[in-house]
């Protein structure tokens, strides 16, 4: 029954597919890029999840004395798009040749995150349980000086991981870095729908080209769970709770040093649900607010931006992409201070169950009509299940159990 589940799990939905994969981002900049199965007594490959660890084992996924040759900076132009590669595995790009297991890039679908794991119609098609992922930057030459308060989140892509090239937008304003070098690092946090509670970070070198700015980033601070969130029976977003201008990464779930204590069932995201728009952090700087009144439940009055120019990032999404509880919280403020505190919008479905979640996704995406509603109801009880065992096993079993290869 259980192993039925399974099957019917990973062949039936890609987007299960996809969350259950373990992921990490792919450069010769990063911290760790060398690190195998074997380097370390436990797998601390870049893409192996990280919960429940101590600081020494989650902080820069532990790979601070692997770090990258001093040349190898990843550029990041102010104001530009730059792409980066994410993958299971890092044969799966096109840093294959440094890998254990060679080139395993699929030859049919150059984007395909996790090869190896079975491609469907579907993969193009079904994007339900994306949950974005994020850039953060420290203003610090030194990585092993920097401390999770000097991160700052500076762009996010809502889609993420669903493309192995993912973009990243870099606002314009960025300052350049001290000595010309800063860090970098790349966090996920992906659906409870696949059953664990797992965070990825991976830390690379970074530097800001093309700065047309010296104005420094504000003090980043811990973000607030703000906007709809139907999942959990708010079905409104609330902004006058948000954190509005430079935001930390979410440390969450590990053992030491979490400033997220948000439970299983309701992990962090970097979505409008906490106010990470899609795309460019534009209001991350010094001089990004006039005012920012205290966040709180029962706060009526919204930040007001100061410099002119600096809207807030664009909350779109791409028309194929449709997340089942990601709200849109509407942006606060504008321009040069007119409040445009609009009703807030949802776009989520209020079902109580994830596993029901992926299980209509994936029936109203992929079926007729006619066979909708009984793949729907097999689908619920076979993904409820999965999910009640996943829970009940430790964690190397678990991520056994929803190992995509
Ligand atoms: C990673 O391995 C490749 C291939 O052995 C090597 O050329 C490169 O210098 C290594 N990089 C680091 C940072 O150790
Ligand atoms: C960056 O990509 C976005 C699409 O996500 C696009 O709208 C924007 O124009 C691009 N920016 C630049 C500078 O190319
Ligand atoms: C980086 O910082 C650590 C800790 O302060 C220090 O031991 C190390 O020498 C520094 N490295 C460089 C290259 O300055
Ligand atoms: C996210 O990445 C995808 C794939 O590269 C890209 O199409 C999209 O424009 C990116 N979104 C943003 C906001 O940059
Ligand atoms: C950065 O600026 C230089 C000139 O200052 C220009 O040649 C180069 O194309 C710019 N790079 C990007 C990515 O915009
Ligand atoms: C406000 O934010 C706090 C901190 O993230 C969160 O615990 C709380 O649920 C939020 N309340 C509302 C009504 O948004
Ligand atoms: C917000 O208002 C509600 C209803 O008036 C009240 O019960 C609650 O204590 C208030 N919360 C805060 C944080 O002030
Ligand atoms: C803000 O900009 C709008 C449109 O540009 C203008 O009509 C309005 O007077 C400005 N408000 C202030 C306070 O400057």
């Amino acid at each position: 029954m259980i192993l039925l589940s399974l099957i019917l799990c990973i062949f039936a939905s890609s987007s299960l597919r996809l969350v259950a994969g373990h992921a990490s981002i792919w450069h010769p900049s990063m911290y760790g890029f060398n690190v195998t199965m074997q380097t370390f007594s436990y797998d601390n490959r870049p893409v192996a999840p990280l919960m429940n660890m101590p600081f020494s084992q989650w902080w820069f996924h532990g790979h601070l004395a692997y770090p990258p040759h001093p040349e190898d900076v990843f550029e990041l132009p102010a104001g530009k798009n730059v792409t980066t590669e994410i993958a299971c595995n890092k044969g799966a790009t096109t840093y294959f040749a440094s890998s254990e297991g060679g080139n395993v890039q699929d030859p049919n679908n150059p984007n395909n995150v996790c090869p190896g794991s079975p491609t469907s119609e579907y993969h193009t098609t079904g994007l339900s349980d994306v949950k974005g992922c994020g850039l953060a930057i420290a203003y610090k030459s030194n990585a092993t000086e920097v401390q999770p308060d000097d991160f700052t989140i500076f762009s996010i892509n809502q889609t993420c991981v669903w493309d192995r090239y993912t973009n990243f937008a870099v606002p314009e304003r960025m300052p350049p870095c001290p000595n010309n070098m800063c860090t970098c690092a790349f966090f996920w946090i992906h659906s409870p729908d696949s059953g664990g509670e797992q965070n990825y970070m991976n830390g690379f070198q970074c530097r800001i080209t093309n700065s047309t700015s010296n104005v420094g980033l504000a003090t980043s601070k811990v973000p607030r769970r703000c906007g709809a969130d139907p999942a959990n029976k708010k079905p409104a977003a609330v902004p006058g709770n948000c954190t509005y201008g430079a935001k930390q990464p979410f440390y969450w779930f590990q053992a030491e040093q979490n400033n997220m204590f948000e439970g299983t069932y309701s992990p962090p995201f970097y979505t409008d649900l906490y106010n990470f728009k899609d795309g460019a952090q534009t209001d991350i700087f010094q001089d990004s607010y006039a005012s920012i009144p205290v966040p709180g439940p029962n706060q009526t009055a919204l930040p007001v931006l100061a410099v002119p120019g600096a809207t807030t990032p664009a909350a779109t999404v791409s028309a194929s992409v449709t997340p089942l509880a990601t709200p849109t919280t509407t942006p606060a403020v504008v321009g040069n201070g007119s409040t445009t505190a609009s009703a807030p919008t949802t776009t989520g479905s209020s079902t109580k169950s994830m596993c029901k979640r992926s299980a209509s996704a994936f029936s109203r995406r992929s079926l007729p009509s006619t066979d909708r509603s009984s793949a729907h109801a097999l689908l619920a009880r076979k993904l409820y299940s999965m999910t009640r065992r996943s829970r009940t096993l430790n964690p190397e079993k678990r991520s056994e159990l929803w190992r995509p290869f």
